[in-house]
């Protein structure tokens, strides 16, 4: 019960990693602030939490919005006195490269990703603060570290938000290290939740992960979930400003 009297508000909480988290941190005995684009999936995820015997609630939030965030920040103080934890995994993705970006494309992919991490890190501080400390764990990429093409192209609007996040990391770790909070990102490998549309059956996804994965296949989000819980955890006590990569070894080539 590593969570035990910790609140921790988890951003796309509705799937894929997010909710993985929701569920993991839930099972060790921690509350969770469950929230999400789609304030319906956020409810669902708190919802399987509560009748599983754990403690959940649930807001729809738009990480680009800051009333949306304060006010699920407030919500989730209101529903459990405090927050400790927070936990950056909504993300958005669209396949544009340099010659067919719009400005709604790059911008979509880089608020989300970049300003949406910044906003709901403003937003938690003081409360994390007030709690007396804790833990912020931001989901980057592998692409904050190499090339990820898919054929011809590049996503370069999404590979500059995730190095954005993980250079935020490093810099937030020094304003944080005196409040007793610590920061850290996870760099996911492919992991199987279908983000951005991808089709973890379909052969290209197959071919390109044995190709890049030293151990030879994809990731499941309960495996990164395990990584989230590591870094929030007291396990994690003298970690920050550090990017850990979730990659199945990618990272090795
Ligand atoms: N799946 C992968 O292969 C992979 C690899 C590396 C990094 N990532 C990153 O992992 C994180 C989680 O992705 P996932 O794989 O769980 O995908 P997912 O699509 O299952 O979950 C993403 C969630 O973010 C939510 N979201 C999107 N825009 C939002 C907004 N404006 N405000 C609030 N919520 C919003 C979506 O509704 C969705 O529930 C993302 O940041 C993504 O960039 C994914």
């Amino acid at each position: 019960m590593r969570f035990s009297g910790t609140v921790t508000v988890i951003t796309g909480a509705g799937s894929g990693m997010g909710r993985a988290a929701a569920l993991r941190i839930a099972s060790e005995g921690g509350a969770v602030m469950c929230l999400d684009l789609s304030g319906d999936t956020a409810r669902e995820t708190a919802e399987k939490i509560k009748k599983s015997g754990g403690q959940a609630d649930s807001a729809p939030c738009d990480v680009r919005n800051r009333a949306a965030i304060e006010a699920a920040v407030a919500h989730a103080k209101k529903s459990f006195g405090k927050i400790t934890n927070l936990v950056n995994s909504a993300g958005a993705l669209t396949m544009q490269g340099l010659s067919d970006m719009d400005e709604a494309g790059w911008n979509l992919v880089i608020d989300v990703n970049l300003k949406g991490v910044f906003l709901m890190t403003q937003a938690c501080v003081p409360a994390i603060e007030e709690a007396g400390g804790g833990a912020i764990v931001n989901i980057t990429s592998i692409e904050a570290e190499v090339v990820v093409a898919s054929g011809e192209n590049t996503q370069p609007h999404y590979a500059s938000s995730k190095g954005g996040v993980k250079t935020m990391t490093r810099t937030l770790a020094h304003d944080l290290g005196r409040k007793n909070i610590r920061i850290n990102a996870i760099a996911p490998g492919l992991i199987e939740t279908g983000f951005g549309g991808s089709n973890p059956a379909s052969d290209q996804y197959q071919e390109y992960v044995h190709g890049h994965s030293a151990l030879r296949r994809s990731g499941r989000a309960d495996e990164i979930a395990a990584a989230i819980a590591f870094l929030l955890s007291d396990d994690a006590s003298y970690i920050t400003g550090a990017q850990l990569p979730v990659d199945g070894g990618w990272l090795i080539y």
